[in-house]
């Protein structure tokens, strides 16, 4: 620990607490129908493998690293960074990773509560389909009986196409994020995750069970893992590289954040392993979760983002069950959403605490009064300002509605930036001691995970970066 001001007096109750929360942050909308998408759209398991590489080489070491800048600055991002540039005879000015990483999430959580809005507009819409069957009798009915396909899958352009709704949504999920994360880190963000995580992994193995009884797993597995290296171009590596950083949570606070409430006693390293591992796991899961249930019924498995939100329920309605399985997958992303945007609100909510002296609950407020803000804006980009692309003049974004433009320009731009001076400031400006201490690893695993920090990381996100902003480079 380094001796510094601005220090957190919050912390984790147990280290269960922590890894609990930290896997809630990683497990998101990212991991449920992002990565399978992707998967499946880039060569199964060459992509796979690849995305596997990624992790072990680029993601794991970063997690490591920003958990330990966290732990060993004990304050928010900003502070953090300062404290332990400051310990390490280095300028105050690497304060401005913290800021990187704590705007970033600030955009992230904007719209990512958009989303997981839709989440629960389908919960609400399949748990009314649900209790209906069970009303009438029929709990294991499948989903939206006598309804044409047509119909259920126009659900997701009726709500697009409605402001009210959209933002009804959003500012619900807001509401609940901002009420758990102003409840403490030991009675809001910790509690959550004890409840939800666990509930989220017996759904994710319910499911998946469900899925390879009833579905179509043969063709899961060949879509998913049969190597097909001629898909996996550099455009796909590129996303698989920046799917990493995501999924992972890293280069948006969060994780650093987390990383001061941990305790002296807990042992870094290992814990940084199962927070990559459960992470990357869900991933898979989700897809052996998902595809089943597509392929029985014949859809498209490269439907993109509109996979779990069209094609799925026309499964469900296909499906034995299906009303119930339906109602029970929709939890279970909101659960897994849920938990990732509380660790998105409180890396800028700890900045307020920390640096400004504000109340939690003022600073929860203040940032998510003003991410709603910006989430509004995000979900009027779907219908009243449906012409507005706001980096229009970027060849990049140029078709990119207000949503997809603050995705792409956190995923493309700040996210990748982030994790580059992360990986410069842990692999070669903070003092190579403190950082050892706190890793807590010894002779040639440091070394490993140093040359990895310092030399493999900055090179390959750095290529991310100007491949994910120049596409035009990227070799065909
Ligand atoms: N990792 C989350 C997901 O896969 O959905 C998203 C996320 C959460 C990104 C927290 C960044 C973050 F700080």
């Amino acid at each position: 620990m380094v001796a510094a001001t601005h220090q957190t007096s919050e912390g984790w109750s147990s280290r269960w607490a922590f890894i609990l929360a930290a896997i809630g942050a990683a497990v998101g909308l990212g991991n449920v129908w992002r990565f399978p998408t992707l998967a499946g759209e880039n060569g199964g398991g060459a992509f796979v493998l690849f995305y596997i590489g990624c992790v072990v080489l680029i993601g794991l070491p970063l997690v490591l690293s920003e958990i330990l800048v966290g732990r060993a600055g004990r304050s928010d991002a900003v502070g953090s960074t300062r404290n332990v540039a400051a310990a390490s005879g280095r300028s105050s000015r690497w304060a401005v990773l913290g800021w990187v990483e704590i705007i970033t999430a600030f955009l992230i959580v904007s719209f990512y509560s958009v989303v997981a809005g839709w989440v629960f507009y389908y919960v609400g819409v399949m748990g009314v389909d649900f209790f209906g069957a069970l009303a009438s009798g029929d709990p294991f009915a499948s989903a939206f009986q006598g309804e044409a396909a047509e119909t259920v899958q126009g659900r997701l352009g009726g709500l697009l196409g409605n402001p009210w709704m959209l933002i009804a949504m959003h500012v619900v999920f807001m509401g609940v994020t901002f009420w758990v994360v102003a409840s403490g880190v030991h009675d809001g963000i910790e509690k959550a995750a004890i409840w939800l995580m666990p509930a989220f992994f017996v759904l994710l193995i319910g499911i998946t069970i469900y899925g390879a009884v009833v579905g179509d797993m043969t063709e899961t597995l060949a879509f998913m893992f049969q190597p097909d290296f001629s898909r996996l171009t550099a455009q796909a590596m590129n996303e698989a590289l920046g799917q990493a950083l995501f999924s992972m949570s890293l280069g948006s606070a969060a994780l650093m954040t987390y990383g001061a409430y941990v305790s002296r006693e807990t042992k870094l390293a290992p814990t940084a392993a199962m927070i990559a591992f459960a992470d990357t796991g869900v991933a898979i899961i989700a897809g052996l979760m998902i595809f089943p249930i597509v392929f029985a019924v014949g859809l498209d498995p490269a439907a993109g983002p509109t996979l779990v939100f069209q094609s799925l329920p026309v499964a469900f309605q296909q499906m034995p069950a299906g009303s119930l399985i339906g109602f029970l997958f929709f939890v279970l992303i909101f659960f897994a959403a849920l938990t990732s945007s509380i660790s998105l609100l409180e890396g800028p909510t700890s900045w307020g605490i920390n640096e400004r002296g504000w109340s939690r609950g003022k600073s929860a407020g203040i940032f998510a009064f003003c991410a709603f803000l910006i989430g509004v804006l995000c979900a009027l980009g779907y219908n009243i300002l449906s012409d507005v692309r706001p980096l229009g003049f970027w060849n990049i974004f140029a078709e990119a509605d207000i949503l997809d433009t603050v995705d792409g320009f956190t995923g493309k731009v700040m996210l990748p930036v982030a994790a580059l001076l992360t990986a410069i400031f842990v692999g070669w400006r903070a003092d190579k001691k403190l950082v050892e201490n706190e890793s807590g690893l010894e002779g040639a695993m440091f070394g490993v995970w140093r040359f990895l920090v310092a030399w493999v990381s900055p090179i390959a996100v750095g290529l991310i970066l100007v491949f994910g902003l120049f596409p035009g480079l990227v070799p065909q």
